[in-house]
């Protein structure tokens, strides 16, 4: 029983090259090398083009090769397989690190002296808040939100989470649900996004939600997305900016990836863009992570880190 890989936007070779090496004697194809459909037992997807996972008839699960999984729920032709995701502490604590590096951007202004280094100003501003009184909102408080507030949490700042259910976290102040939204929103001057996109939260990052963070923070408002850049609405974020009602945004995801070259936010000081990898998945440890899922699997064990399909996360 084989194994397929198919991907868009990323090389192929070193997934098919690590994951031979992590299930050795096992057949790993690609789209151009596959012969026969009836062999393949699991597809190893990122993007894979709708309609690709069809007539494959021993299919048994699809793995994601990103944390996320808004990419195979794109296709409408969708197996009626068990899909799992990446949850891994590598692709973790890499995202932790993009998230604290943005928060602490905008904390302390670092594209203000950016830009005064570049012009050869030297200039003091007002007094440089503390991290205790600069006031972090994470949407998200799952994996990956999680970890990346208790890192917050530990360089100081003053954290709060939002998830879709209810969550109780030691030392961490929680809000859920469309009604917990306003009231992490009106404590918030940093809003970070660590959602999935799904039907519910595609959009999610809009005007109405911008203009209810509040005006009297220390420091922000400031949006930091690393979510999905379904997430958001650039051209509410741009007007935003404009309007002064954000006073920072760092983007790792866009509606349009490659972000276009024609895109105005390419051109503002007052946004740090970085081309969709704060958290890349690294081939030698999710080949390492699906193999043992795969031989666990085998041996009669279940699969983990499974999707639901009704939630879409
Ligand atoms: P998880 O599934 O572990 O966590 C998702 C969190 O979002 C949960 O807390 C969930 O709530 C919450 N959530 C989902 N829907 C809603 C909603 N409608 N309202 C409120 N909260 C909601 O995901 P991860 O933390 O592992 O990953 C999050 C996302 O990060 C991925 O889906 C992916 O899009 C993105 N990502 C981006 C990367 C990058 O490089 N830019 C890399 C990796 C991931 P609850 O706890 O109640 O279920
Ligand atoms: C992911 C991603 O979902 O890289 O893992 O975006």
């Amino acid at each position: 029983m084989s194994l397929l890989v198919i991907l868009t936007g990323w090389p192929a070779e070193p997934w098919v090259e690590r994951v031979s090496a992590a299930l050795p004697g096992r057949r790993v194809d690609t789209v151009k090398t596959l012969v026969d459909r009836s062999a393949v037992r699991y597809v190893l997807t990122w993007r894979h083009p709708p309609g690709a996972l069809e007539n494959l008839p021993n299919l048994a699960a699809i793995f994601s090769l990103g944390a996320g999984v808004d990419h195979v729920f794109a296709d409408p032709r969708l197996p009626p397989v068990p899909i799992v995701r990446v949850v891994d502490p590598d692709l973790t604590t890499r995202m932790s690190e993009w998230v604290v590096l943005q928060v602490l951007l905008h904390h302390r202004q670092f594209r203000r002296y950016d830009v005064q280094q570049r012009d050869r100003v030297w200039r003091e501003d007002e007094a440089q808040p503390a991290a205790r009184d600069v006031r972090v909102g994470v949407l998200g408080l799952g994996v990956l939100g999680l970890d990346a507030g208790r890192k917050l949490q530990a360089v100081g700042f003053d954290v709060a989470g939002w998830s879709r259910t209810e969550k109780r976290i030691e030392g961490l102040a929680t809000f859920h649900g469309a009604d917990g939204l306003d009231a992490l929103l009106a404590r918030t001057d940093i809003l970070v996004s660590l959602l999935p996109l799904t039907p519910e939260t595609r959009g999610l990052l809009r005007a109405s939600l911008f203009a209810k963070l509040p005006r009297d923070g220390r420091v922000g408002p400031a949006l930091v997305n690393a979510g999905r850049g379904g997430l958001q609405v650039e051209a509410d974020i741009l007007s935003a900016l404009q309007t002064g009602v954000l006073k920072g945004a760092s983007l790792d995801v866009f509606e349009t990836e490659p972000l276009p070259a024609s895109s105005p936010l390419w051109a503002r000081e007052d946004v740090f863009i970085s081309p969709h990898n704060a958290a890349v998945s690294d081939p030698d440890t999710v080949a390492r992570y699906i193999a043992a899922q795969i031989l666990e699997y085998e041996r009669g064990g279940e699969l983990r880190n499974l999707i639901d399909r009704a939630r879409g996360y």
